[in-house]
């Protein structure tokens, strides 16, 4: 088997808030390798620095111990490698169409002129199912035709790594579903690496193919595990999962 180095590596990194009275850690000595191709799932309870985590990978928290590196390089500031979904709806300009959200992104980037922008920018908007609302504005779309058109927007920048932050927590459960099982396709297609957040364990098993599970906060690793598509090993791993994040936290244990 041929060897190959991790995409992202997370190597003891710890991460903190200082306000003026407190000084917050929101991870702690956290380790994780990434591999191309990887469907990585951070999961873990609410406050258990997922966000936090992700931020830091997209250059926009620096870390108080420990490194990341992309492709081996340092990660120190924010860059078109890694694109950024967030689970809020209005991530987009409302003063710009669909296909004018995903141009604008691409051109500002500087790596192609307009015409080329425009023409990645359809590829995209026709890969998430919406051409026949690129010159709609985000105030005519439903909440999930948004997050696709953040997710083109994401993957028109063809990133290293796609970073997405519950990109699905906001929509109806039926939206939800059918938006993972779009996630999944568009990965059957292109094959992009993503680290997906979530505090869902089903989602995580659905999505993931790695699976990180953090504790409370401060957040640690507490294992990192293979997902599973089939259906009866699923239930299994959800309720080894269930067992590990709430083992010790009854209180914590909401239905997920
Ligand atoms: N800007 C900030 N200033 C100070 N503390 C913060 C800030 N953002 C997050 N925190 C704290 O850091 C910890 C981790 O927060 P984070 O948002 O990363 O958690 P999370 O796992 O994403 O939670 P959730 O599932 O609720 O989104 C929490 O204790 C939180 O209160
Ligand atoms: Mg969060």
């Amino acid at each position: 088997m041929q060897h190959k180095d991790p995409l992202l590596t997370v190597q003891g990194v710890t991460l903190q808030y200082k306000t003026p009275h407190h000084l917050i850690t929101a991870t702690y000595r956290v380790s994780f390798d990434v591999m191309q191709g990887d469907r990585f799932i951070l999961l873990g309870p609410s406050g258990c620095g997922k966000s936090t985590l992700q931020k830091a990978v997209g250059g926009y928290i620096t870390p108080t111990e420990g490194e990341m590196r992309l492709k081996g390089r340092k990660i120190t500031q924010p860059g078109p490698d890694r694109m950024m979904v967030f689970q809020e709806f209005d991530q987009l300009l409302p003063w710009k169409t669909v296909k004018q959200n995903v141009t604008f992104a691409l051109q500002a980037s500087g790596r192609m002129n307009k015409r080329e922008a425009e023409e990645k920018a359809m590829e995209y908007v026709v890969k998430v199912g919406l051409e026949s609302f690129a010159d709609s504005h985000p105030h005519m779309l439903s909440g999930g035709m948004k997050q696709r058109v953040a997710i083109a927007r994401g993957m028109a920048m063809e990133p290293d790594i796609l970073l997405m932050d519950e990109p699905f927590a906001a929509l109806d459960a039926l939206t939800r579903r059918r938006m993972q099982d779009e996630l999944l396709k568009l990965w059957d297609e292109t094959r992009f690496t993503v680290l997906f957040v979530t505090h869902s364990i089903a989602e995580a098993i659905k999505i993931g193919n790695r699976i990180l599970l953090l504790s409370p906060h401060p957040g640690r690793v507490k294992a990192e595990l293979n997902s599973t598509t089939d259906p009866a090993r699923a239930t299994e791993l959800e309720q080894y999962i269930h067992q590990m994040l709430f083992a010790h936290e009854p209180e914590e244990a909401e239905h997920v």
